[in-house]
């Protein structure tokens, strides 16, 4: 192709200069020719792109189509009932709740009700009453001097440095509005977290806000951040679904002056979380790290979120739980399927158990140490609705955190841009241009509607199951597929479908 293109671009060239001489035809086109032909003599030059070396000009098509391959699929070929991670209905969903406009669809359900992986609630023929308070559950233990009234949806962990400025401001303020909690993430907790919302405190392995020079755990630092009235919970980080043991990254393009202040890094390098805590390395560790920040916050509220991967770690936790007879207020069970702001894929696709599976076990584990009622059981992974939320609490969590619905009533569009700094909507960048797109009072709002429809529709589900409170949901009010067994016959095969919950 190198030869075709310098022979037409010569000859083109010397005919449009000849035109240009002879019958005074702007000198324009000989001149774009020119530009042209120098660009192809260096691309064919260069060592780096094969296809460049090539097609000098015409490779870069390819490049510029690649650029634009997500916002082509989703514009022209995705179908409603596509899209991933989330399908663009299930955006729509998000949309129309966080603008509190009507969320209804027509003509009746698009998925094929055949297929033996459709799943939907057994409703009752004597619905109940839809009850239009949102729902709220105490989380604090019998150590635990300082309970907390959470509510049963709220933001999930995402950092200050994933997420931008005006991104965190109006997920507080939202927060603040409808007195739900929003997680910090491990990036610290920062100036934009105090607007006045709830907030959860994620201690990562980074120790980010509580570090020493070294970038151990610092309990000095920590005492006086946990004691802040706005912090009500603190969540220490072991693993995150979309990159369980791999440790938290932050691309050195998100990594600005601003952030590595906040986290005591070097700015404009990436960023690695170590896979692993200093301030423990064992289930005996762990535990007496929870009884020390519970200690050092004055009884606030202490738990842990974890990716499940090697169910008998998660027994022995359990089981030091009752040696030491010290338990966590609450566990974080995420999933899998869980999202990132940047992961390698090896990590995001290949490792840690879904869901669901980790929930169901790690509920039965609690449940069979009879522990159950000590703990809170908190749910991450996909709840973007009413439904995803009844589902989990039928799985055992007694509450859900949610990330990316929340992104997405910030006006994320799935671009699938958070690792590069380009997100458009400014939601996932550290970009002050894009991030100016983000209107605070305006998205605010929308946060704060997200949550509260979002949970109102839980409670239409509740109701329409024929059930009056969250704690009589189990397994058995789900059908799947053609078969209609009940998702408690498919996970427990022991008849165990009744969880205690305190
Ligand atoms: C942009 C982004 C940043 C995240 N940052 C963190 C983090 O700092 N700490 C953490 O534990 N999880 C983090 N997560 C994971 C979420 O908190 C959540 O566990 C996961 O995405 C599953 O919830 P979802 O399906 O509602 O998104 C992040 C997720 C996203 C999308």
């Amino acid at each position: 192709m190198r030869k075709q293109f310098f022979t037409f671009g010569i000859a083109a060239f010397l005919m449009t200069l000849a035109f240009h001489f002879f019958f005074k035809i702007s000198s324009i086109i000989p001149l774009v020719i020119a530009v042209l032909l120098v660009i192809g003599l260096m691309n064919s030059l260069q060592q780096r792109h094969a296809i460049l070396r090539n097609f000098p000009v015409l490779g870069y098509f390819r490049y510029i189509f690649e650029g634009i391959a997500p916002e082509i699929q989703q514009y022209f070929i995705e179908r409603t009932t596509d899209g991933k991670p989330f399908s663009r209905n299930e955006r729509s969903l998000a949309y129309q709740r966080a603008k509190n406009i009507d969320a209804t669809t027509p003509f009746g359900t698009q998925l094929d009700i055949n297929q033996s992986n459709y799943e939907g609630i057994r409703h009752s023929v004597f619905p109940a009453k839809v009850n239009h308070e949102l729902p709220r559950i105490v989380v604090g233990g019998p150590d635990c001097k300082q309970p907390y009234s959470a509510s049963l949806l709220n933001i999930s962990a995402m950092s200050f440095g994933s997420l931008s400025e005006n991104a965190i401001i109006a997920l507080n303020k939202g927060a603040q509005k409808g007195n739900f909690y929003h997680n910090t993430g491990e990036g610290g907790l920062t100036e934009f977290h105090l607007q006045g919302g709830d907030v959860t405190w994620q201690i990562g392995t980074g120790y980010f806000g509580c570090r020493t020079d070294e970038g151990n755990f610092d309990a000095e630092k920590f005492t006086e951040k946990s004691n802040l009235p706005s912090v009500k919970m603190i969540e220490i980080k072991l693993s995150q679904g979309a990159k369980p043991g791999h440790g938290g990254v932050l691309p050195a393009s998100k990594n600005t002056e601003q952030i590595a202040k906040i986290r005591g890094v070097k700015p404009h390098t990436t960023i690695l979380s170590p896979p692993s805590h200093t301030a423990f390395n064992n289930a005996e560790g762990l535990i007496k790290f929870v009884a020390q920040l519970r200690e050092l916050s004055n009884g606030k509220p202490v738990g842990f979120k974890l990716c499940i991967g090697q169910t008998n770690e998660f027994e022995l936790i359990c089981q030091e739980m009752i040696l030491q007879n010290c338990f966590p207020d609450f566990v974080t069970i995420d999933g899998a399927e869980g999202g990132t702001g940047a992961a390698p894929l090896e990590f995001s696709d290949g490792v840690g158990m879904p869901f669901e599976p980790a929930l169901i076990f790690a509920n039965k584990i609690l449940i069979r140490l009879n522990i159950r009622d000590k703990i809170r059981v908190i749910g991450s992974g996909k709840i973007i609705s009413g439904y995803s939320i009844l589902r989990a609490i039928a799985m055992g969590a007694d509450m859900c955190n949610s990330a990316r619905g929340f992104m997405f009533s910030l006006g994320c569009i799935q671009a699938l841009r958070c690792n590069t700094n380009n997100c458009p909507t400014g939601v996932a960048t550290q970009d002050k241009m894009l991030m100016k797109g983000l209107v605070v009072t305006d998205k605010s709002e929308r946060v704060f509607y997200y949550h509260k429809n979002t949970l109102h529709a839980a409670n239409e589900l509740l109701a329409a199951a024929g059930k009056s409170s969250y704690n009589e949901i189990d397994g058995s009010i789900f059908m799947r597929g053609d078969e209609f067994a009940h998702l408690a016959d498919l996970y427990f095969p022991d008849n165990l479908t009744n969880v205690t919950k305190y």
